[in-house]
Formats: structure tokens, C-alpha cells, sequence
């Protein structure tokens, strides 16, 4: 979480517009507050504001100074509340040191507390505020920017990434476990957060390793390692190109739910080498771990039953922030299938890691091609879903549940009847897109959007689905909503359940039906209104939304109407649908 935008080379006009335009790419990984600092005239200039970037866009709208060097940030907030003083960057006492940081220092306090004692003055209530501080009063013995910025990396503890600047036109980074990348451009060079920010501008990049950093001098970039300046290696790297175009439609969210016909077609027509080489792997391997966060965990818990149904083969699934807890049965043969739509998850790249300290090998299935999780793990698939923009996750979930069916069929070695059935799925979900249907979900936008609490019941495949559809529902309209295994609810559940609460009842046509309609029948008799996702309107519903019988391709067909429920909730209540309030696209902190 956390966008970094920094830029050091030849004169830029409206400089600041400039920051301003690197950090609107980087929004989605935080919108709580921004900030931009750069150097004119040997002084550095600071402007940051509430909330998201437009704030700053209009705060700086005026001002023309050019520059040669200057650090952006989008904030999500850890350390402090989301104020002004609190916003990125952060100066040292003199106002010479300008930081950006993302990350969470674990042992600021201790850092803070001695740096007071020195007669450091601290404003924030920041973790980050301790970095210029550190490399302040490490510039009083050595004077070299650079060395005082590596002696303060090795005093933080955690996983961060930070880029300062001084007065004199000094720039440099360095990471450990948080994302950053350098670009060449023509007339300098820019330090990201992200590979796609900078696809725009370059396809020449640096990487930069854990406990690497870079500087920029004389017009070069160098590698810091281990505190020695190196030659730094330049990368070709096929960047997914980012479109910020809504095209015909008001938001991302809802553009990314209509690309789904598309997106699962594609994977059944393209996908076959991909699958192959991981079949493979599955079959070599001895045991098969899947690991994920949020929406890609509720695929990975989907993939668990559609291997045992499909594929007749136990596989297990961890959500990564608990995977290392239950690492150490792994062996050099185990295979950890890590699944994320932006490949910059902390919690899985460190379940990753985790795993590769047993010497695992480690396939990814990522939509961002070059994102950190690609290139730390042994194979990876593409999703293919395109850029997905918008916080929620819609499109990409529904990519990663169509690869992880052709996959159980393909290990069954029934890769034919797998893709048949992904294009029949593309096909029969069509119909959701239309007027009627769309409507029918509106209507129940309105019904549902003052309710307090929502609770959704699956079983078997859809049990996963009912996780993903409170999931959905909550983040988007921040209604209280709780998925369950249907045959959970008697065991405590139920007593939530009073006159009118409304339910929601995942029915598939599969070996669960009668046992989930039981305990819709249960729902019911304690005065439940029951919506029912069914392809049959059973009698026990009150409002009935039709889904395609779909057989094992149900888990992915099931969770659409609920996308679209999630999206007319917002505009229901006048919420945003790409920014849902204290989420943030990119999750780079555990
Ligand atoms: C929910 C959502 C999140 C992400 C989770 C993992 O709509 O988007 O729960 O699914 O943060 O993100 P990735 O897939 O990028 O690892």
C-alpha cells in the first residue's frame, strides 16, 4: 500500500503537475491523503493534502516551478490518522531531507524516542517521520547523502521501501520486502512503486532486489549493495500497458464486470500450454499448497473443492497472512500455487517466501506480468484479465476460478471437457448483461440498502462463493454482511437471524442442493427474507435471481449477480464503487 512517484533528471516544466500525474496512477494503492515535494531554487517545496490526488491537483494547480528532482506519495494510512502532518513526505529538522515511504517500520518507537533525546523535532505521528530524521543526524558525521540514507536502511526494521531527496538535488532508494522499480527515460529517471506506472513512460527498468537500494549521479543510475555503489542492470521487461479509459461506462467497477464474458472465453481459447506445464507440476509434486488474500483466497478455497471434484485430488489452501504458522511440513517437492491479481500482495509473497525456505517450488498465477510475486516464484501463469482498476475485485476473481477449473480438469486429464464447458459458461453468462436482469438487481439494490446485516449461505463449490459475496457486498456498500457454509448456521449462527433479515441463498444444481435448500428452509422459519441464486425458483425464495446451470463452472457463474448488486448498492447510496473508504488496490504491508 502506498504509491511512490519520484523523478530526478533534466529540468521538467510544472513539475508539480507532473508529480501529480504519476501519483494518479499510483491511487490505487492508497487515497487517504498525497503529497509531492521537489527542489527549486536549492530549497525544497512541499504541498500535500487530504484525501485523494485530485485534492492535490487542485492545491498546486497554479504553481509553474520547474525542477530537476522531486518525490510524490498516495498514503494509506498505518502509523497515525489520516491529517495533514501525517500525509507524505516527511522533512528533517532543517528542512532539507524530503522522504517518501511505504512500509511500516517495526522499531520506530525506540528510534523516535532516542532522536528526541538527540533534539530531533517530530511532527507526525508517522513511522516514516523517523527516515529524515535518522539520515539527518547520520549526515552530521559523513556528510555523503547516500551513505548517511544506507546507514539509516540498516537501522529500520521491517518491510519497507523509501526514496529521499535533499536540497542539493540528491536522490536515493532503497528497499527491503516493499515494491519499487526504477525507469530510464530519455531525459532521466523515475522510481515507482509499480511497473505499470512506468509503462507509460519506458520499458527500460531496473529492478531493485531486497536490501538493495539506487542513486542517481551525474546523470547515472547505480545499484547500492551491501553500501557499495555498483553498475546497475538493465531490464527489457513487456509491461502491461495501463488504460485509465472508462470508455462508455461511469466507473471501473462496472466496466470490469462486463469484460468478464470475455475475459473466461479468452482463457479457455488460450490457455493450454500454461495449464499444461502446471498439470505437470501438480502431478510431480508431493502435495499442493494454494495460497492467497482476500477475493483470490476465496478462489483458492474454490480451487480446494473443484481439485476433489474434479480432479480426484487432495490439495490444501492457506490465506498467506496464516501460511507461515503451518509451513514446516513442507519439502523441497512441494509445490505452493500462489495466487494474486497484482502480484504485490506482502502477505503472499511472504507465504512465498516462506515456502522457498523449504526449497518448494512455486507456481504464480498473477494478472500483473513482472510484478514482484512473478518474478520470485519458479513458474507462473498470466490471468490475461487486463488491467483491473477498480479496488474491488471482480474480473480477475472470475480468471482465477476459470484457470483453476481447467486446471482440476486438465490433471484429470479431461482438458477438452474443461474448456467445453469455461465457452458454455462465457456463453450462458450473457444474459445477466441485460436490461431485465440489470433491473431486477437494481430493484433489489433499492430493497437492500438500508438493511444493517446481509447473510449469504453456500455449500460445497458455492460455499466459497457465499464467502465472496459478503466479501463483495461489505467492502462495496459497508453493509454488515457474513458468508457461511450453509450447514454452519444452526451451529450459532442462526440466532442472528431475526423477522426480515434479509439471506441470501446460493443454490446450485449440484450434489448440495438439497442439503443448502434445507437450510434456506431453516433461514425462512425464523422469518428470513430469502433471496435466492438459483436456476430454479424455488418456492422457499421471496426474490429470485436466475443463474445458468453450469455444473462445476456454477462457482464462477454464481458470483456475478452479486457483483452487480454490490455495484447499483453504491450508487444507491451515494458511494464511490473504485474507492471503497479504506482500501487500497495493492496490500504491501502484513
Ligand atoms: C477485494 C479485494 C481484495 C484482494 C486482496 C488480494 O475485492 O480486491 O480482497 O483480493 O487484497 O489482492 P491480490 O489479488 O492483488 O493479491
Amino acid at each position: 500500500m502506498c504509491g511512490i512517484f519520484a523523478y530526478k533528471g533534466k529540468a521538467r516544466k510544472l513539475f508539480p503537475q507532473f508529480l501529480c500525474d504519476g501519483l494518479l496512477k499510483l491511487e490505487y494503492r492508497g487515497y487517504d491523503s498525497s503529497g509531492i515535494a521537489f527542489v527549486s531554487n536549492q530549497k525544497i517545496h512541499i504541498y500535500k493534502e487530504i484525501g485523494e490526488v485530485k485534492n492535490l491537483q487542485k492545491l498546486v494547480f497554479k504553481n509553474d516551478l520547474s525542477s530537476k528532482v522531486g518525490i510524490g506519495h498516495t498514503r494509506w494510512a498505518t502509523h497515525g490518522r489520516v491529517t495533514k502532518k501525517n500525509a507524505h513526505p516527511h522533512l528533517d529538522c532543517n528542512k532539507d531531507i524530503a522522504v517518501v515511504h511505504n512500509g511500516i517500520i517495526e522499531n520506530f518507537e525506540i528510534i523516535k524516542k532516542d532522536l528526541i533525546k538527540k533534539g530531533h523535532k517530530l511532527i507526525s505521528q508517522t513511522d516514516t517521520e523517523v527516515i529524515p530524521h535518522l539520515i539527518e543526524e547520520e549526515n552530521k558525521k559523513n556528510k555523503n547523502f547516500t551513505e548517511s540514507a544506507f546507514k539509516t536502511f540498516q537501522k529500520i526494521q521491517g518491510l519497507n521501501a523509501f526514496v529521499a531527496i535533499n536540497s542539493k538535488d540528491e536522490i536515493v532508494a532503497f528497499k527491503n520486502g516493499s515494491p519499487l522499480v526504477a525507469g530510464i527515460l530519455k531525459e532521466g529517471y523515475l522510481i515507482t512503486s509499480d511497473i505499470p506506472t512506468i509503462s507509460e513512460y519506458t520499458d527500460r527498468l531496473i529492478l531493485i532486489k531486497d536490501n538493495e537500494g539506487i542513486v542517481i549521479k551525474d546523470n547515472n543510475i547505480f545499484k547500492i549493495k551491501d553500501g557499495k555503489i555498483k553498475k546497475a542492470k538493465v531490464s527489457n521487461i513487456k509491461i502491461q500497458k495501463e488504460t485509465s479509459d472508462k470508455g462508455k461506462f461511469k466507473h471501473f467497477l462496472i466496466k470490469e464486470i462486463y469484460e468478464e464474458p470475455d475475459v473466461i472465453k479468452r482463457i479457455a481459447q488460450n490457455s493450454t500450454e500454461e495449464i499444461t506445464e502446471a498439470s505437470d507440476l501438480i502431478k510431480k509434486a508431493v502435495g499442493t499448497y494454494f495460497s492467497a488474500c482476500g477475493t483470490a483466497s476465496h478462489a483458492g478455497i474454490a480451487a480446494t473443492y473443484l481439485f476433489s471434484k474434479i480432479a480426484k485430488k487432495h490439495v490444501n489452501f492457506s490465506v498467506s497472512s496464516e501460511f507461515e504458522y503451518f509451513q514446516h511440513f513442507l519439502i523441497p517437492q512441494s509445490l505452493l500455487i500462489a495466487a494474486s491479481q497484482s502480484g504485490e500482495t506482502i502477505d503472499t509473497l511472504e507465504a512465498i517466501k516462506a515456502a522457498k525456505k523449504h526449497k518448494s517450488k512455486i507456481l504464480a498465477l498473477v494478472n500483473v506480468p513482472g510484478s514482484s510475486i512473478e518474478r520470485i516464484s519458479d513458474f507462473s501463469i498470466h490471468l490475461n484479465a487486463g488491467p483491473e482498476k477498480s479496488v474491488l475485485s471482480t474480473k480477475s476473481y472470475i480468471a482465477k476460478l476459470s484457470i483453476f477449473l481447467l486446471l482440476a480438469y486438465k490433471v484429470a486429464d479431461k482438458y477438452k471437457v474443461g474448456q467445453k464447458l469455461l465457452l458454455e459458461t462465457s456463453n450462458k453468462i450473457r444474459f445477466f448483461y441485460k436490461k431485465e436482469y440489470i433491473q431486477k438487481i437494481k430493484l433489489l439494490a433499492k430493497k437492500l440498502k438500508n438493511q444493517k446485516h446481509i447473510y449469504v449461505i453456500g455449500r460445497g463449490l458455492n460455499y466459497a462463493t457465499a464467502l465472496e459475496a459478503a466479501l463483495k457486498l461489505k467492502e462495496s456498500s459497508y453493509i454488515h454482511a457474513e458468508g457461511f457454509a450453509g450447514g454452519e448456521l444452526k451451529h450459532g449462527v442462526i440466532a442472528l437471524v431475526e423477522e426480515k433479515t434479509p439471506c441470501i441463498a446460493i443454490v446450485a444444481n449440484d450434489d448440495s442442493k438439497n442439503a443448502i435448500l434445507s437450510n434456506t428452509q431453516e433461514l425462512k422459519a425464523r422469518g428470513a427474507y430469502i433471496i435466492g441464486i438459483s436456476p430454479i425458483n424455488e418456492k422457499v425464495f421471496d426474490y429470485w435471481l436466475k443463474v445458468p446451470d453450469l455444473k462445476e463452472a456454477s462457482v464462477i457463474a454464481n458470483i456475478i449477480p452479486i457483483q452487480f448488486l454490490a455495484y447499483y448498492l453504491t450508487l444507491e447510496k451515494g458511494l464511490n464503487p473504485d474507492k471503497p473508504r479504506n482500501l487500497a488496490k495493492s496490500v504491501t504491508v502484513k
